[in-house]
C-alpha cells in the first residue's frame, strides 16, 4: 500500500480534548475527509440519538457502526480518511479490524479534566458546518458569528457542566481498553503507530506535532 496516498487516520480522545479541531486542519491540509461521527449523528433526524447525544450518552455500537461503514464506502475515502471519535468502544475497534478496514495512525490527545471543562464551556460552533470555536483560545473574527458564513454560533446542548461530566466518566470507562487494542495492534504490525499527544499545547503546536509523526512515516 502507497502510505502517502493513504492516510488513515483515527483520533481518540475524551471529549473536548481537540479531537474535532486537530481533525480539520489535518482534513484540510491532506485533502482527506474528516469524518466526525457526533457530527453526522447530529445531522440525523431521530430524537432517541438526540436525546441521547443532549444526556451525553453513547449511541449504540450497531448505529455506529453503520454509518461509519456507509460513510467510508464514499469515493472521497479512497485516499485516506480521518475518524473523529470513533472507535469510542472496544466493539467499534474491533469492528474496523474485522471489516479490514486498514488504519495507519491512531492519536490519542491527552487533557486534564479542568482543562476540558474550560474548554467545553467556551466551544460555539456553527450548527450547520460543524465548525468549532473557542471564546477565548479560538475566537472568530466576529464575535459570535461564524468565520464563513457570517451565521450565528451557538453551544452545543451537551456542553454543559452536568453532562460534560458525564461524558467524561463515559470516556474514562472506555478508554483503557481502546487504548491497550491499539498498542497491540502496533505491535502485530496492523497499525503504524499510536501516539499520545498533550492536549495542553497550542493548536498550531499540536498541529505539527502530529504532521511531524505523519511524515516520518510517509
Ligand atoms: P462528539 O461530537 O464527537 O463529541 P465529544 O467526543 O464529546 O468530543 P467533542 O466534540 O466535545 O470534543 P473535541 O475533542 O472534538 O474538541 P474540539 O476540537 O471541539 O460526540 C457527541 C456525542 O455523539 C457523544 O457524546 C455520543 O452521544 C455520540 N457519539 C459520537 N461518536 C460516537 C461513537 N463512536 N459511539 C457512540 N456514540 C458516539 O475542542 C473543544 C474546544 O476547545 C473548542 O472550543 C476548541 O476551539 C478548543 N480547543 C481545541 N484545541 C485547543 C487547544 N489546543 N488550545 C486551546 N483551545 C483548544
Ligand atoms: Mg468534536
Amino acid at each position: 500500500m502507497n502510505i502517502s496516498r493513504n492516510i488513515r487516520i483515527i483520533f481518540i480522545g475524551a471529549p473536548g480534548a481537540g479531537k474535532g479541531t486537530q481533525s480539520d486542519l489535518l482534513a484540510r491540509r491532506y485533502k482527506i475527509p474528516k469524518i466526525s461521527v457526533g457530527e453526522l449523528l447530529r445531522k440525523l433526524v431521530n430524537n432517541n440519538i438526540s436525546n441521547n447525544i443532549n444526556l451525553g450518552d453513547l449511541i449504540s455500537d450497531s448505529i455506529v457502526c453503520n454509518i461509519v461503514k456507509m460513510r467510508l464506502c464514499k469515493n472521497d475515502c479512497n485516499n485516506g480518511f480521518i475518524l473523529d471519535g470513533f472507535p469510542r468502544s472496544i466493539n467499534q475497534a474491533q469492528y474496523l479490524t474485522i471489516n479490514n478496514i486498514k488504519i495507519n495512525f491512531v492519536f490519542n490527545i491527552k487533557l486534564s479534566y479542568k482543562i476540558i471543562i474550560k474548554r467545553l464551556l467556551g466551544r460555539r460552533i456553527h450548527k450547520s458546518s460543524g465548525r468549532v470555536y473557542h471564546i477565548k483560545y479560538n475566537p472568530p473574527q466576529v464575535d459570535g458569528l461564524d468565520n464563513v458564513t457570517g451565521e450565528q454560533l451557538i453551544s452545543r446542548k451537551d456542553d454543559n457542566i452536568d453532562i460534560i461530566k458525564h461524558r467524561l466518566k463515559i470516556h474514562n470507562e472506555q478508554i483503557t481498553n481502546i487504548i491497550s487494542y491499539y498498542k497491540q495492534e502496533v505491535k502485530l504490525g496492523n497499525i503504524t503507530s499510536y501516539t499520545e499527544i498533550d492536549g495542553n499545547k497550542s493548536i498550531n503546536l499540536i498541529l505539527t506535532e502530529i504532521i511531524n509523526k505523519i511524515n516520518y512515516f510517509i
